[in-house]
């Protein structure tokens, strides 16, 4: 060997070292719905984004359908560094013992996505994601969803058809009191346990916008629905706040510029995912769907706004005043 090719086989060697001590960083995001969902969309976008800017620096690996956490055991997973991010929805924060999320499941809050923006993208909803730190968590993003709609096994046109059915609701107390308010039992089921939960019977009815209700099948199993548009759900994007203090700057930029874009995207799709996903109902034929009349709208509005007043004292009046004001 001469001399010259000891050098560029030392030299070969050194970078072929350094390539392999250069493992990309991991992030894993678990959620609990399937792909073809604005959420699952989301997160397979930042995936891309992240991956891309990072120039193979960052691995993002997203596991959907909550085939890595389910509901409960996620927020633990994250707090405990076992995940890096995962997207709960808002109704799903009462564990961490923080109430203000839960202002957002209250029925009617929100009139439409403009409305709910000028919360989630302003000043109130940054400090709400602050108010996560001391749990240990960062809050990233609002991600949407939609509005939700109710479904049973029996025509519901009035909110006394939901009179004594049992409802699958997520585990939030202001849900509950939502489902009570309509003389209906509710029941807090885990999001991969709706559609078995459904079809047994277990549960005679839930609520959810159209595209969970058509990528977990809900429409095989609920005979009807009514387009009430109630109450919204979406999601607080958050990381385990040590991951992301540890993470080299640069990094971080990289994750947090590919987030505020697949959000941007997220919050885009998301009305037309759910118009899709209404379409595919219907055009299943397994469920009625119903559009109720403005008088019927209005008696579900009356029968569920009490639930404001009640609530107050479990989310604080001057956080649901300070909605009232911000979406005027
Ligand atoms: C539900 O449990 O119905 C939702 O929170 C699921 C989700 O993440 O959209």
């Amino acid at each position: 060997m001469t001399l010259r090719s000891l050098l560029v086989f030392v030299l070969s060697m050194c970078v072929l070292g350094t390539a392999q001590a250069a493992d990309p960083i991991v992030v894993k995001f678990s959620h609990v719905v399937a792909p073809n969902t604005p959420k699952g969309m989301g997160a397979l976008k930042f995936k891309e984004l992240a991956e891309r800017y990072s120039e193979g620096a960052l691995r993002v690996e997203v596991y959907p359908n909550s085939t890595l956490y389910k509901d409960k055991e996620e927020m633990e997973a994250l707090q405990l560094g076992a995940v890096q991010i995962i997207a709960p929805s808002l109704a799903k924060f009462g564990p961490l013992g923080l109430r203000v999320f839960e202002a957002f499941d209250l029925p009617y809050i929100f009139d439409s996505y403009a409305e709910l923006h000028k919360v989630t993208g302003g000043a109130l909803g940054a400090r709400m994601l602050e108010s996560l730190e001391p749990r240990g968590i960062t809050g990233l993003a609002f991600w949407d969803n939609g509005f939700k709609s109710f479904s049973a096994n029996a025509s519901i046109h009035k909110p006394g058809d939901l009179r004594g059915k049992k409802m699958r609701i997520q585990s939030s107390k202001v849900l509950d009191g939502q489902m009570r308010a309509l003389g209906a039992f509710p029941q807090v089921t885990a999001f991969d346990e709706v559609y078995p939960a459904l079809k047994a019977g277990v549960v005679d009815g839930t609520e959810n916008p159209h595209s969970n209700f058509y990528t977990q099948r809900m429409h095989e199993v609920q005979s009807h629905m009514v387009i009430t548009d109630h109450g919204y759900l979406g999601y607080a994007v958050i990381t385990n706040k040590k991951f992301w203090d540890g993470l080299p700057g640069a990094m971080r930029e990289v994750l947090a510029r590919a987030m505020r874009e697949a959000t941007e995207y997220t919050n885009q799709i998301a009305k037309a995912e759910n118009d899709k996903a209404l379409d595919a109902i219907k055009a299943a034929g397994t469920t009625q769907v119903y559009v109720p009349t403005r008088e019927e709208r209005l008696a579900f509005k009356k029968a569920l706004m009490p639930v404001h007043k009640a609530m107050a004292p479990r989310i604080g009046k001057a956080l649901i005043e300070a909605i009232y004001e911000e979406t005027g």
